[in-house]
């Protein structure tokens, strides 16, 4: 007999003769004649019990099957007379597969911290939380696609064995086929590419070639980033969405990103109410209020210039004083969309000497079409801009930044043949499920987190 999954089970319509059900215990409780086993397999956030009376076969050897056992179960799906769940199962047979030592088994207690769940980062989606955590991730991954599919939006797997720095942050991490030695660029001729490699920041410079043939692309992969910042919203390798348009301009870019993220927060309140509600319960009791209000309300958009008068008069200290022409910080930004706004906010035209040399050039000399997303808890979720797509424009830049124009070449050809305005951005996907889910910690919202001094499984 094929397994059936509890999800489906849970959603019956009508009782079933004979079922098997397969998934991990959660809990067992004996009565005199009978036991009670809480299953869940996790296909959703509820389990099924089953009822396992002395008749069924082996009951003798429940004794063997505490929480964190695998099991298969066959019995009938019955009516529930308990409250809180339509069916449970009858069991006619109960087998042990995978055994859990009761004495060292660490998910015995009901509820455990982020901090110590982290560190057993493998046992984790066992847990309620993390499972709903990675359902509600695999959700988003799913709206995503969709998404630019209705809006024919071409999916390209950009390279992530790189030889260009896109964001010129000199954040990158090295690749090597060789021994670790004291290798310059020299060195690196003799390593497999006859080069220096790299993991790539973001695949927008690859990107950039098939939007100015295909139109509209998007990638959607891991990035990497060895920036030495050990925050809550840093991780060293995190997963980016990164559409790319021709013909589109600054407020284009700026109404996609607005749609995609209502899009995805809308699709989830849809498709997991479930494990939403659970981090509603138990995370931000707020969770659903700002989600609704994120997935229906416009955005707010505003210049960076206004942003900085702004949090100049704020009725608040900074940790870093806001000044024209320096970058945004953390607390600047969700003072913005948390505290003065409360909602998410789009700052634009940013002052050129703190952005990437491929943004487009504003008629005032002093900034570029860029724009961040900045959302409530998070601050920065988007980063993005309309490119420099004018030839000379764009080369002046390279050497006013100090980029090897050499490396460029490639680059700067999609300028020379047939250019034409483009734009684009960067989500960030771990903050987009830290958003969806109230998650304060982006280590709690990827499998197996990837930061500062710390790479472990
Ligand atoms: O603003 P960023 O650096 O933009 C780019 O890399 C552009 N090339 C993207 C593009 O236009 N195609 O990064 C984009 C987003 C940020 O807004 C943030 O959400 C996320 O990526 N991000 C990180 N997320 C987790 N950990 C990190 N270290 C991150 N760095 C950036
Ligand atoms: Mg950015």
């Amino acid at each position: 007999m094929k397994r059936t999954k509890i999800a489906m089970l849970l959603s019956a319509s009508a009782p079933m003769e004979q079922v098997l059900v397969k998934g991990w215990v959660r809990t067992r409780r004996d009565a005199k004649d009978f036991s009670f086993l809480e299953i869940n397999d996790g296909s959703c956030l509820a389990n099924i019990q089953a009822v396992v009376e002395a008749s069924a076969k082996g009951f003798d050897r429940l004794g063997d099957i505490g929480t964190g056992a695998s099991v298969a179960v066959t019995g009938a799906l019955v009516a529930s007379p308990g409250k809180g769940q339509a069916w449970e199962i009858k069991a006619s047979g109960v087998e042990l597969l995978g055994a859990a030592d009761q004495e060292t088994f660490p998910l015995q207690k009901k509820r455990h911290s982020d901090e110590f769940l982290r560190s057993i980062a493998h046992l984790r989606p066992r847990t309620n939380k993390y499972s709903a955590m990675f359902r509600i991730r695999a959700q988003l991954a799913q709206a995503i696609h969709r998404f630019f599919q209705e809006r024919g939006f071409f999916c390209i797997h950009a390279p992530i064995l790189t030889a260009s720095d896109c964001e010129g942050a000199g954040e990158m991490f090295r690749v090597t086929a060789l021994s670790p030695g004291p290798l310059g660029p020299e060195g690196m001729k003799a390593d497999f590419f006859g080069k220096e490699a790299f993991l790539t920041v973001s695949g927008q410079l690859s990107l950039e070639p098939f939007a100015l043939a295909l139109g509209d692309v998007y990638s959607f992969g891991p990035t990497f980033r060895a920036e030495p910042s050990d925050t809550a919203r840093h991780t060293a390798e995190f997963w980016m969405v990164e559409p790319e348009s021709a013909f589109a301009d600054l407020a284009d870019n700026m109404d996609l990103a607005e749609d995609l993220l209502k899009y995805c927060i809308q699709d989830v309140m849809d498709h997991r109410p479930d494990d939403l509600e659970l981090f509603a319960k138990w995370v931000d009791t707020s969770l659903m209020t700002t989600l609704s209000k994120l997935a229906s309300e416009p955005f707010l958009r505003i210049p960076y210039g206004e942003a900085v008068e702004i949090l100049r008069r704020a009725p608040k200290t900074f940790e870093y004083e806001a000044v024209f022409g320096k970058d945004i910080q953390t607390e600047h930004e969700r003072y913005l969309a948390e505290e003065h706004f409360k909602k998410p906010v789009i700052v634009y035209d940013y002052p050129k000497n703190i952005k990437a040399f491929y943004m487009r050039q504003n008629d005032d000399g002093l900034t570029v079409a860029a724009m961040d997303v900045l959302v409530p808890r998070i601050g920065e979720i988007v980063g993005g801009s309309a490119r420099e797509e004018r030839l000379d424009r764009l080369e002046a830049r390279v050497t006013e930044m100090g980029l090897n124009m050499e490396c460029y070449q490639w680059y700067l050809d999609t300028r020379r043949f047939g250019t034409a305005p483009h734009a684009g951005f960067g989500m960030g996907f771990e903050r987009l499920v830290m958003l969806a889910t109230g998650a304060t910690n982006i280590r709690d919202v990827i499998a197996f987190p990837r930061t500062y001094k710390h790479l472990e499984f």
